[in-house]
């Protein structure tokens, strides 16, 4: 398969990205797939114009992120939006045949409109978003596009605009499945959506303490209010974060029946639980320093991928300038 995915950079990554995307697209990039991943600062930009004061910064932050939890730039491209011009040729191609009040029935486009309400989401860039990611999905040529459940509707549309531009055009450009994340998104440490304005996420780049810090007070099942009060996982998010940190079957167990015969504390399963995200965390912690001690490895590692990006992008333009009769 030839896989295309894309982060936005707003900020540092949480231990939510990665259960649900990061450690995903390194088990397809594993698999010996054409692996594309990229920053998508030109969409954040849909949401964000106003201060583009962290851009670079974040979007160096990514990548970086990207390269310590295992994406390994001989086996993956990695490249930043803004750098292929490409995207936005297409995207504006595409524009010509997409309809708007399509664009505005995708459900992104509501939610996030009252998700962010005071914020200004009447501009174009906003309403045009997915059409941008049809053109950053579709100049490569992708079979499988991984994402989380509310990206879906970007790839139905996605495959939408391939098969008009196919129709009306010419054969160009395959119709792109998505792979959805299995695992459901973890919450936040109160048990709310994870979110920054929550105060409740963990960042992948952390440290023990600060990780133990967020673990041991977690909220869980709220009937276990002291040890002899019998308790049930399935409504407590610690034991969310067990079955995402690589939990065995012994300790599954020994979580599940001391749980609910309450025979162990909630301490204890917490503590449980920070070893085994510590066996997750220590490898990628130890990842970040080596690279940054490694001054301008991040940006070799963007000037190479972007390059790799940039030849399949524009030769992919080439053909859709001539199918489109763009000759000049
Ligand atoms: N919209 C995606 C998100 O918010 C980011 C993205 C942009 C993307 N372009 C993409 C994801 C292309 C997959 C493919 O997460
Ligand atoms: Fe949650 Fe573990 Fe406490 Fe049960 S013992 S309520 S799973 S923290």
């Amino acid at each position: 398969m030839r896989i295309v995915s894309g982060t936005r950079p707003t900020g540092k990554l949480h231990i939510g990205h990665y259960v649900g995307i990061l450690e995903n697209w390194v088990n397809l990039q594993n698999k010996g797939h054409e692996t594309f991943y990229f920053v998508a600062d030109w969409h954040a930009l849909t949401t964000g114009y106003d201060d583009t004061s962290k851009l670079y910064e974040y979007s160096r932050e990514i990548i970086r992120t990207f390269l310590a939890v295992g994406l390994d730039p001989k086996k993956s491209v990695m490249y930043v939006q803004s750098a292929i011009k490409e995207h936005a040729e297409l995207q504006l191609l595409f524009n010509m045949f997409t309809s708007v009040p399509r664009l505005e029935r995708i459900p992104t486009y509501k939610d996030m409109k009252q998700q962010l309400e005071g914020k200004d989401l009447t501009n174009a860039g906003f309403l045009t978003y997915p059409v941008l990611q049809a053109a950053d999905i579709l100049i490569y040529k992708a079979t499988a596009v991984p994402v989380g459940e509310d990206q879906l509707s970007h790839v139905e549309i996605t495959r939408e605009i391939a098969r008009r531009f196919n129709f009306l055009y010419g054969e160009v450009f395959p119709e792109p499945e998505s792979l959805l994340s299995t695992f459901p998104k973890l919450l936040g440490t109160d048990g709310r959506k994870m979110s920054k304005s929550y105060g409740n996420i963990i960042n992948i780049d952390n440290n023990e303490t600060d990780l133990k810090n967020s673990i041991m007070p977690m909220i869980t099942d709220p009937a276990r209010q002291r040890k002899t009060d019998a308790g049930n996982p399935e409504i407590c998010p610690v034991w969310d974060y067990h079955r995402a940190f690589g939990i065995n079957e012994e300790q599954r167990d020994w979580v599940f029946s001391g749980c609910t015969q309450a025979k162990i504390g909630c301490v204890q399963c917490k503590k449980l639980l920070l070893e085994n995200m510590l066996k997750v965390f220590e490898p990628i912690w130890e990842n970040l320093c080596e690279i940054d001690k490694n001054k301008g490895y991040i940006d070799d590692v963007i000037v190479e991928g972007n390059s790799k990006a940039r030849k399949i992008a524009s030769s992919t333009m080439e053909e859709v300038r001539n199918s489109m009769n763009l000759k000049f």
